[in-house]
């Protein structure tokens, strides 16, 4: 993956327990806005905000920095079961405001599968609390990615994920997503669901769980407005609860404090993590609809299972600075305006580029399509790892891409998520632009010699 010069460990040379142990590891030493430098000095343009989406203010803030240092140096920590701390609080009321109408109470996990999961217990009591404890299983599009804990990857349909940890999985439902290939109006998804719904019984669903717009999984996809309305007039007729997943979009990453606000259905509970701490703090937090909130209020009143730094006084300071900022910099209004015309431009650069399909997204989370060239619709052939390719020409070439391949799961193919920081100028975006368009070409033109001796799959 890294080029001359650079510095990478391997896991021959390494004593971490590597994700991949077949990749060498570009070791980065520091960042600065929107650039990283790796430890021989070369620079690169994250287009990733860190990666994984969770730098949305970029790297090395000093006002960021300084709230958390402030923060450590009064009260670094203590523990929300029994106490509570004035970060907290203001951060829970920060949230409240600007979650949708009826959203009151926040509860802070320290990361995004924390808060996934905290989702589904918050669901599950809910129902419990309202004497409907026959309800615990959950429906979920099945081409979609909630975690890596036992509870979050039963909530995916992604064998390719789940094979190896399915003895302590429990059993969920899924649906195909409502994509351009499979089922473009939506109405095939809104079927499956109800065939699932009767075939489970209504009395036993506790949840819908979805990303509203997808982040790895489906690069920025969303289903389409029929599929949300149907959603909500079955959640009216079977009485199961709508839990977003916003781990990715929470906190202004699709140019929207929450992407429920721009899609025609609210749920009924909201977890959010990455740009909540902006890649500062492990902070992520779950948000609940007063409804929900009532329910436990009226029965149990308790919802007591957490974890050792939920709400803890440095994470949530760190999140009221991230929030301050955003709010000062009228960066979620730059996000929403400036997102359309980003995703004109990365169109327009890949122009006549046959293996594009479709450069698709909202605020500053986009996704580029790749299909077979040869007949523009088929996956391309898993083999050639395309979309690999993709990121490590990206990589040598100065720019930081995310993409997958999770052509085994049946339901997508080779992909590239572009997802910059929202503090980057119109210049950086633009040599993001003209360094991702450049490595596509070139992977591009590579393919087409080895699309010569392959099938198309
Ligand atoms: C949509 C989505 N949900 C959940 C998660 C899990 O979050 P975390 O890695 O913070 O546990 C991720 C992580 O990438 C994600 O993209």
């Amino acid at each position: 993956m890294a080029g001359a010069g650079e510095t990478v460990i391997d896991s021959q040379s390494t004593h971490v327990l590597p994700l991949e142990f077949q990749r060498r590891y570009p070791v980065l030493v520091r960042g600065d806005g929107v650039w990283v430098e790796d430890a021989s000095g070369k620079r690169y343009l994250d287009a990733m905000s860190g990666g994984s989406m969770a730098a949305t203010l970029g790297h090395g803030r000093k006002d960021i920095i300084a709230a958390a240092k402030a923060q450590a140096a009064k009260l670094a920590y203590v523990h929300n079961e029994r106490l509570t701390n004035p970060a907290q609080e203001l951060l829970a009321a920060e949230l409240a405001g600007v979650a949708p109408g009826g959203f009151t109470r926040v509860r802070f996990v320290t990361g995004g599968a924390e808060a996934n999961e905290m989702a589904l217990q918050l669901a599950r009591r809910y129902h419990v609390d309202r004497g409907d404890s026959g309800r615990w299983q959950v429906i979920s599009p099945a081409q979609a990615y909630h975690g890596p804990t036992m509870a979050t990857l039963a909530l995916t349909g992604r064998p390719g994920l789940k094979r190896p940890f399915e003895p302590y999985m429990s059993e969920h439902h899924h649906i195909p997503p409502s994509t351009w290939r499979f089922d473009p109006t939506g109405e095939q998804a809104l079927e499956a669901l109800d065939r699932v719904v009767e075939a489970s019984g209504p009395g036993t669903i506790s949840a819908y769980f979805c990303e509203p717009v997808s982040a790895a999984a489906l690069p920025a996809y969303s289903p389409p407005k029929r599929f949300w309305e149907g959603l909500a007039e079955r959640r009216a007729k079977h009485g199961f609860l709508i839990c977003f997943d916003e781990i990715v979009t929470g906190i202004g990453r699709t140019g929207h404090w929450f992407a429920a606000e721009s899609l025609p259905i609210v749920p009924d509970i909201i977890a959010t993590a990455k740009g909540l701490g902006a890649g500062y703090a492990a902070i992520g937090a779950v948000l609940c609809g007063s409804h929900v909130y009532d329910a436990v209020a009226g029965g149990s009143r308790k919802f007591t299972l957490g974890h050792t730094w939920d709400g803890a006084p440095l994470s949530c300071a760190v999140g009221l600075a991230v929030m301050h900022a955003l709010k000062q910099e009228g960066l979620i209004e730059r996000v929403r305006e400036r997102g359309p015309q980003l995703r004109d431009e990365l169109a327009k650069a890949l122009d006549g580029v046959t293996m594009v399909h479709e450069v698709r997204g909202r605020g500053y989370l986009l996704g580029i399509e790749y299909v077979d060239p040869r007949d523009g619709r088929s996956y391309l052939p898993p083999d050639l790892r395309t979309a690999g390719r993709v990121d490590d020409v990206a990589f040598e070439n100065g720019l930081i891409t995310y993409s997958t391949m999770p052509t085994r799961d049946g339901f997508a193919g080779d992909q590239t998520l572009f997802a910059p920081p929202f503090t980057s100028t119109d210049a950086e975006l633009a040599e993001m632009v003209a360094r991702y368009a450049a490595s596509i070409r070139q992977v591009a033109n590579e393919l087409e010699s080895k699309l010569q001796a392959s099938p198309v799959a």
